[in-house]
Order: structure tokens, then C-alpha cells, then sequence
């Protein structure tokens, strides 16, 4: 190396850093990350001109050498900034080239079916019936799964040895503390009444659970409960109810029957059927030839049960049922096994619509 060529070092540092940024200029204006990195190796490669320089200052003298070092450190550093600023740059580049590359037609069809959920027919029909209810002015009351035996049964008009509690086989969860899950939605009356006064027009779905299992009978089962009570309340008020929302529900050429039947909350007490929907009343195997289907319980509200809830049952009057929301669903969706209702197979629930 000659002596000219090493004291010229800043001076061509100088001249590179301007050579560099014009060609930066050009690479960045052609977008293209191929030729940042052609830049990066023209001059900081193990052949490049930055690299060279560094070379040449090996040959530089003593009195010189500072000052060459520290310019071409200065012109590295700014082509070392550069380059990597750009090289993010570049990624950026090639993002919006393989987004304009890869044409999204919005305006194609799916092909992939996308599975939709459906309504459960216990929820439709439940629904179903509280829109009716409300509709006649009644309001929705909700009760404990989990409730003591004295809502359950004692303020029903059935203390510890009466003999009406086997009617109905019980799960208890704590027996000493007279804790059970309660057999019927009737446990919800007790709570409302001794938490509101009359005039009541109540309606109250809910789960309930009996130690039963065969084809129309599950452990766990709904039931919906509703009762009036007020000053003049009567059996035909109850009798104009049931038949307004059965008719609803089930259309209205649909027939309703009171039995005369027990239940110790009610006086007088009916059972309440539905004319076969199968057979349309004729006979046949679902309703066991009888041309009736039995959904629930009725009855004018007992003065016992009053009592025990410190109504004045002299001056108040009231009726109440309970129906089987699974049985009317059965009926509506013209289903034989009341079991497919809770196995949650995907192949059944799917029939359903999302909607009413
Ligand atoms: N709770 C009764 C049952 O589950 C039905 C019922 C309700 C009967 C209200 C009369 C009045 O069988």
C-alpha cells in the first residue's frame, strides 16, 4: 500500500458513506429484500468495501491511525444502522408482495358445511309455555332443587307420617337434616307464598327428581308449576287456564280431561289429560288404548296449606298444577322413549330448530 492510498483513508470512508447512500436510496425504492442483502454483503461482506477499508488501515501509520479508525468505525456504524433498519423494512415488503400475490375471493362459496346448534325440545317447549303464561298475565317464580322437607312436603299438607309421601320415592342428601331434592316444583308455592301476598298469578319451571327410571319415567325430570290466588278464585277459573294454554301450546282442536284424583295440597284434587296426539283420541299403543294421555295434577289449593303459610282461607281461594314439561314435549315432537330427552346424543337434539 502506498502512502498516498493510507492517508487518504477519511477521504475515502467519506466518499464511500456517499456512494452507500445513494445506492441505499435505490434499493429501497426497489422494495426488494433480495437487494438489501445484496447491499449488506457489497459492504460490510468479508469482501465488501467496508471491510476493505478496515483492511487498509492496517497498513495506515501510527500518527494516522486514529483518526482513519474512528472514520471508517463511523461510516460502519451508519451502513451497519442502515442495513438493518432496511432489513426490517424488507419483511414488511415481502408481506404486502405475498398479500397481493395470494388473491382472496371473498365472493367464493364455502364448501366446509359449518355445524349449527338447535334448541333442546325441553327448552323449546319450555319457552313455549311461559310465553303463554305471560301472556295471561302471570309471572315467572323460580325455587332450590335442594330444598328442606318443610317446603317439600310438611306446608303441602303432608306431615312426617303421612302416608302420601310413598307416593313419590325420594332422593335425600342429608336425611337428619331433612334435606332432599324436591320430588315436584309444588315447593315452590311454599316459597312464594310465604314471601309475597295475594293477589298471585305464579308460574314456575323447574327440574325435579324422583328415583324412577324406565321408558317414561327419568331420575331427573321438569315440571312446570303454576297457582292463582286471590278472592273468588274457582275451579272453572283453573279449568279456563289449563284449556287456554293447552290449546296454545298444541293448537287449538286439542281436547283437555279433569280426572278426580288425590293430592294432598289441593281440594278437590283432578288429574289432567290430553287427548292422544298420536291417535287424535281413537286408541292406540302410546296412550294404552285409552285415547288419553295423563301430562299433571290440579286442584283448588288446600286450606291447610294456606295455614301453614298464614293465608286467611276464608278469604282467599286459589288454585295450582303441576305438569311434566318432558311428557309435553314427547307429545308436541311425537317422541316414544322420554330417555332420548337426556342422553344428548347429537343425531337426536340435531332434528331440532335453533328457533320457535
Ligand atoms: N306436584 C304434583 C306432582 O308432582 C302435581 C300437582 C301440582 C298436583 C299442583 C296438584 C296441584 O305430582
Amino acid at each position: 500500500m502506498t502512502d498516498s492510498l493510507t492517508q487518504a483513508l477519511p477521504a475515502r470512508a467519506a466518499a464511500l458513506a456517499a456512494d452507500f447512500d445513494r445506492e441505499l436510496a435505490a434499493v429501497e425504492a426497489s422494495r426488494s429484500g433480495d437487494r438489501v442483502e445484496e447491499l449488506r454483503v457489497a459492504f460490510l461482506g468479508r469482501k465488501g468495501k467496508v471491510t476493505a477499508l478496515l483492511e487498509d488501515l492496517r497498513n495506515c501509520s501510527k500518527e494516522e491511525r486514529p483518526a482513519a479508525g474512528r472514520a471508517i468505525n463511523e461510516l460502519k456504524q451508519h451502513v451497519e444502522a442502515r442495513v438493518s433498519a432496511l432489513k426490517e423494512k424488507a419483511q414488511e415488503w415481502e408481506l404486502g408482495a405475498r398479500l397481493n400475490a395470494e388473491p382472496l375471493d371473498i365472493s367464493l362459496p364455502v364448501t366446509a358445511s359449518v355445524p349449527r346448534g338447535s334448541l333442546h325440545p325441553v327448552t323449546l317447549i319450555r319457552r313455549e309455555l311461559l310465553n303463554e303464561f305471560r301472556r295471561l298475565g302471570f309471572t315467572v317464580y323460580d325455587g332450590p332443587e335442594i330444598d328442606y322437607d318443610f317446603y317439600n312436603f310438611s306446608a303441602l299438607n303432608m306431615p312426617s307420617d303421612h302416608p302420601a309421601r310413598d307416593m313419590q320415592d325420594t332422593f335425600y342428601v342429608r336425611e337428619q337434616e331433612h334435606l332432599l331434592l324436591r320430588t315436584h316444583t309444588s315447593n315452590i308455592q311454599i316459597h312464594c307464598m310465604l314471601n309475597e301476598r295475594p293477589p298471585l298469578r305464579i308460574v314456575a319451571p323447574g327440574r325435579v327428581f324422583r328415583v324412577d327410571s324406565d321408558p317414561t319415567h327419568t331420575p331427573m325430570f321438569h315440571q312446570i308449576e303454576a297457582f292463582v290466588v286471590d278472592r273468588g278464585i274457582t275451579f272453572a277459573h283453573m279449568k279456563g287456564v289449563i284449556d287456554a294454554f293447552m290449546k296454545a301450546v298444541f293448537g287449538s282442536s286439542m281436547k283437555t280431561r279433569l280426572r278426580p284424583s288425590f293430592f294432598p295440597f289441593v281440594e278437590p284434587g283432578a288429574e289432567l289429560d290430553l287427548q292422544c296426539v298420536h291417535c287424535q283420541g281413537k286408541g292406540c299403543r302410546l296412550c294404552k288404548h285409552t285415547g288419553w294421555l295423563e301430562v299433571g295434577g290440579c286442584g283448588m289449593i288446600h286450606p291447610n296449606v294456606f295455614e301453614a303459610v298464614e293465608y286467611d282461607s276464608e278469604v282467599y281461594s286459589g288454585f295450582a298444577f303441576g305438569f311434566g314439561i318432558d311428557r309435553m314435549a314427547m307429545l308436541k315432537y311425537k317422541l316414544d322413549d322420554l330417555r332420548q330427552l337426556f342422553e344428548g346424543s347429537h343425531s337426536f337434539l340435531g332434528h331440532f330448530p335453533l328457533f320457535t
